[in-house]
C-alpha cells in the first residue's frame, strides 16, 4: 500500500460516499449504512481536493454513533460517516500542498473530500498507508501515550491489556513489552490468544470467552497487576480491579464492551473501595490531549518497528463499500490489529 506521486489525473464528475442511513438500534448492522453517488465536491479558496486511498475504522466510532463520545458530537442519520484516512491531493492552488502529496486527515467514508490544508498532515510516501493509519496512526499513538504517560509502566511490572489483539491493544502490549514489562493480553478467542504470544511476543495470551478464564487470569498474574490498560470496561475491568497491586494504575482508554448496544451496563464493583484500599490510580484520557507530542510518539514507534520489537497487525478490506462490514466485524471481534479499508490503489 505504498503510494508514490502521480501526474494530475482527469477528475470524475461524481464519487461514492457511505452515509449513516439510520442510527443503530442495538447491535450495529451493515444496513445502518448506505452507499450513494454524489457530485464531486469543488474546493473553495485555499482548500484542496483529496482522493481517499485508505481509511481505518476504530471502535470509538461506535461510541460516536451511540452519542457517548463527547469529542464526536451528536450522531445524526443522513450524514457521510466520518473517519480517518490517508489520501492523495488531486487539486491544489498554491500553498504548502502539492498535487500528488500523500496526506492524513478526516477524509470520512468517501472517495473524495475537500480539506483545509492546515487540517492535513503530509506523510512520507515510502511508509505503508496501513502503517500511517494503524501503528503510527491515532490508535498507535493512543497506545503509546496510554502506556507511557497514563500507565507509566516500569520494567519488571505486570501489565495487562484487554482487546489485546485489537488495533490499540496489540500496540499497547508491545510498547509495554519493549519497556521491560511482563505482558498479559486478553482477547476473544484461543487463536487470538495464541497469536499474542507466538507473533507479538506477549508473555501470556488469555481467551476471555473460555470457561476457565477467571482461573487462568489469576494464574497469569501471580504477582497481581501493576498496570491494567482497559479498552473494554465491563466484566474485564471488574476482574482486573480485584487483581490490582498497591499503587497500581488503571488506564481507562475505552469501553468497547458497552458500545454496540442501546442499553450499556452499570460500572464495575470495586469502585471506589478497591481503589482506596490499594491506592490505585484510575485515569481516563483522550489521545487528543497529547496532540503536540504525536511526532515524538511516531518517532519512537517507528524506531521500535525498525528494531523488530513492534509488529503492525492489520485486517484488510477492499473497496469503500466494504467499510460497513469492516465496522461490524471490528465490534464482533473478528478483526485483528487495525482494520484497513483500501478505497483506491494509487
Ligand atoms: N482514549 C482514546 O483517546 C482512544 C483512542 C482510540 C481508541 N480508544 C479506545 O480503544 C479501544 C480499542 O479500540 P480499537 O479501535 O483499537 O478497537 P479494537 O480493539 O481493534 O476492536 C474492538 C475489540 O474489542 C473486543 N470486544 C468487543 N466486544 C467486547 C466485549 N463485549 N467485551 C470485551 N471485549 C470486546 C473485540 O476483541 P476480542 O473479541 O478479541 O476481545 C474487538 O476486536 C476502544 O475502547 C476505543 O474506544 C480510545
Amino acid at each position: 500500500m505504498g503510494v508514490g506521486k502521480t501526474a494530475p489525473m482527469a477528475l470524475p464528475t461524481e464519487h461514492r460516499q457511505v452515509l449513516i442511513a439510520s442510527l443503530p438500534n442495538g447491535r450495529l448492522r451493515t444496513e445502518d449504512f448506505e452507499v450513494r453517488s454524489a457530485p464531486l465536491p469543488v474546493p473553495g479558496d485555499g482548500k484542496v481536493l483529496c482522493r481517499t486511498v485508505a481509511i481505518t475504522i476504530g471502535a470509538g466510532q461506535r461510541a460516536g454513533l451511540q452519542g457517548s463520545a463527547s469529542y464526536a458530537g451528536a450522531p445524526e442519520a443522513g450524514r457521510v460517516m466520518g473517519g480517518t484516512g490517508v489520501a492523495q491531493v488531486v487539486s491544489a492552488s498554491g500553498g504548502r500542498l502539492r498535487v500528488g502529496d500523500l496526506v492524513w486527515g478526516q477524509t470520512g467514508w468517501q472517495e473524495y473530500s475537500v480539506q483545509q490544508p492546515e487540517a492535513l498532515t503530509v506523510l512520507d510516501p515510502s511508509v505503508l498507508a496501513s502503517d500511517h493509519l494503524g501503528v503510527l496512526g491515532l490508535n498507535g499513538v493512543t497506545a503509546y501515550f496510554g502506556v507511557t504517560e497514563v500507565g507509566r509502566v516500569q520494567a519488571g511490572e505486570t501489565f495487562v491489556v484487554s482487546a489485546a489483539a485489537g488495533s490499540v491493544g496489540h500496540v499497547a502490549g508491545q510498547v509495554a513489552k519493549a519497556l521491560g514489562a511482563r505482558v498479559v493480553g486478553i482477547a476473544g478467542s484461543d487463536e487470538k490468544a495464541a497469536m499474542l504470544v507466538d507473533l507479538l511476543g506477549f508473555d501470556v495470551g488469555l481467551n476471555r470467552k473460555s470457561e476457565n478464564f477467571r482461573t487462568a487470569f489469576r494464574a497469569a498474574t501471580p504477582e497481581r497487576i501493576d498496570v491494567y490498560f482497559d479498552n473494554t470496561g465491563g466484566d474485564l475491568l471488574e476482574s482486573a480491579l480485584f487483581r490490582m497491586n498497591q499503587r497500581g494504575r488503571v488506564v481507562c482508554c475505552g469501553v468497547v464492551s458497552q458500545y454496540d448496544t442501546s442499553t450499556p451496563g452499570p460500572g464495575p464493583r470495586g469502585v471506589p473501595g478497591l481503589l482506596v484500599n490499594n491506592r490505585v490510580r484510575m485515569e481516563g484520557f483522550l489521545v487528543f490531549d497529547f496532540e503536540p507530542r504525536y511526532d515524538e510518539a511516531r518517532r519512537q514507534l517507528s524506531a521500535w518497528m525498525s528494531a523488530g520489537s513492534l509488529r503492525a497487525l492489520t485486517t484488510g478490506y477492499s473497496g469503500l463499500e466494504s467499510a460497513p462490514q469492516a465496522f461490524v466485524d471490528l465490534l464482533a471481534g473478528t478483526t485483528s490489529g487495525t482494520p484497513i479499508v483500501q478505497v483506491w490503489e494509487a
